[in-house]
């Protein structure tokens, strides 16, 4: 099939790199004109593992293709994703202007280019969007090809994104009317993982109700770690036991202690749901303290390090978990900046950052960067790691440094296993 691929993001350039390796035909766009150029060479705007080679394969194959140039887009497909961003603001509200502006995009092709069309929406969007903001732009369609409108959530966990997709558990279609054919032959391409068609609104609280359940057993986990180690509970085993029961627990995935949640998912979605609840008047005492129990651990973390009264500080890792470079959320950053507000000299250490997009977005974090173990851990007071992989860098340590392993909470000694003395 031939498939345009509107924002290339994180879930855009996994959707072109995957679709590919699928053999379909991708068209990526996005306006920024330098993620276009880097999908051309072949390198993928966004770290994550395993799609820079499908987009070389794709773009050797003459499957992969990107432009800014909406029509040009357009001209090569019959089937368009909307991945643009749903940022949301701080009261929840989610920003619709991204999608909108989009569809417009595409209303004003399709009516000067009458022919079938399907557009698929891949962003995160509060239930009743499609209904309430998308159709009114189709009705009264005057050309003989009304464009057909699905929604088809994406689940993908950075960090681990190409896995996701071909291994997911069900694909999830939100449609109207007739079952859309096209989508059900693009999205068939493993006999073992169930489509599940139903309304629009479903398929999009659907989204909201994951994201939520993964940030609640974040804090839950966090929450009884803290409560277990107030006992002098080797919590980890405790918590192995408790794993050990899938079958009244879902799975172990988000179950297990350590950092805070962040990035770009679940803080953004977990605040458009209290807004949602709020608007509809709805209690949510569990739910809605999610956050505050996440706020509470990043605030007991700042707590304990500073408590060391160290001069500097290391950080082993930025990005909001390990194998991604992205820092939207991450509470590492909100750790750094409160650090350096206190007058500490923090240093930081992190492979999967993306220098030139920090530099952008966090421009006053660039000069904490590091390049090399030694320079960032071979003098630190304090080393706290965050993300998976510091072993390999054991050499560079000083060895009298306080060490918080927040990532790991195994090897450390009871009572207080999440640090010790680095020797
Ligand atoms: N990141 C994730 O792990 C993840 C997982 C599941 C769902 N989602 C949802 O998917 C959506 C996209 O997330 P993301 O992390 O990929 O976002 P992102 O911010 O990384 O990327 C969005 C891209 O859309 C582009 N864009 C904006 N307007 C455009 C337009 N008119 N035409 C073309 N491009 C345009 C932006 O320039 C940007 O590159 C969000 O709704 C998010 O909630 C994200």
């Amino acid at each position: 099939m031939r498939i345009a691929i509107f924002g290339l993001g994180y879930v855009g350039v996994v959707n072109m790199a995957c679709f590919s390796k699928l053999g379909h035909t991708v068209w990526g766009c996005d306006v920024k004109s330098q993620k276009v150029d880097s999908i051309k060479n072949g390198i993928s705007p966004i770290h994550e593992p395993g799609v820079d080679e499908l987009l070389q394969q794709g773009l050797a194959s003459g499957l992969v293709n990107a432009s800014t140039n909406a029509k040009e887009v357009l001209d090569n497909a019959d089937i368009a994703l909307i991945c643009v961003g749903t940022p949301s603001a701080g009261d929840g509200k989610v920003n619709l202007d991204y999608t909108i502006n989009t569809t417009l995009d595409l209303v004003d092709y399709l009516k000067q280019n009458d022919r079938e069309f399907t557009i698929v929406y891949r962003s995160t969007i509060p239930p009743g969007t499609i209904q309430d903001n998308v159709l009114s732009h189709f009705e009264n369609w005057s050309g003989k090809h009304k464009p057909k409108v699905a929604f088809l959530p994406e689940f993908l966990r950075e960090g681990t994104a190409v896995k996701d997709f071909f291994h997911c558990s069900r694909i999830v279609i939100g449609s109207e009317g007739e079952e859309p054919k096209e989508l059900k032959q693009l999205l068939s391409f493993d006999e073992n993982i169930p489509l599940v068609f139903t309304d629009y609104k479903t398929a999009e609280f659907v989204k909201y109700v994951d994201n939520a359940f993964h940030a609640m057993k974040i804090a839950f986990v966090n929450e009884i770690y803290s409560l277990g180690s107030s006992f002098g509970i080797d919590v980890l085993k405790a918590n192995d036991i408790f794993l050990m029961d899938t079958h009244l627990n879902v799975s172990k995935n988000y179950l297990r202690p350590g950092l805070p949640f962040g990035g770009s998912c679940l803080p953004k979605d977990l605040r458009a749901i209290q807004y949602f609840a709020k608007s509809n008047n709805v209690q949510m005492p569990v739910i809605g303290n999610i956050i505050n129990s996440n706020t509470m651990l990043l605030d007991s973390m700042l707590e304990k390090i500073i408590a060391k009264g160290a001069k500097s500080v290391s950080l082993y890792g930025l990005t909001f978990k390990s194998g991604t470079d992205d820092v939207r959320e991450s509470p590492m950053l909100r750790l750094l900046y409160a650090l350096v507000e206190r007058g500490i000299d923090v240093k930081v250490f992190d492979h999967d950052i993306n220098l030139t997009s920090l530099r952008i977005e966090h421009a006053a974090v660039v000069k904490h960067v590091v390049s090399d173990a030694d320079q960032a851990f071979s003098e630190a007071e304090v080393i706290i790691v965050c993300k998976k992989g510091f072993e390999d860098y054991s050499s560079s340590v000083n060895k009298s440094a306080y060490l918080f392993n927040f990532y790991s909470l195994k090897n450390f000694n009871l009572p207080n296993p999440q640090e010790k003395l680095y020797s």
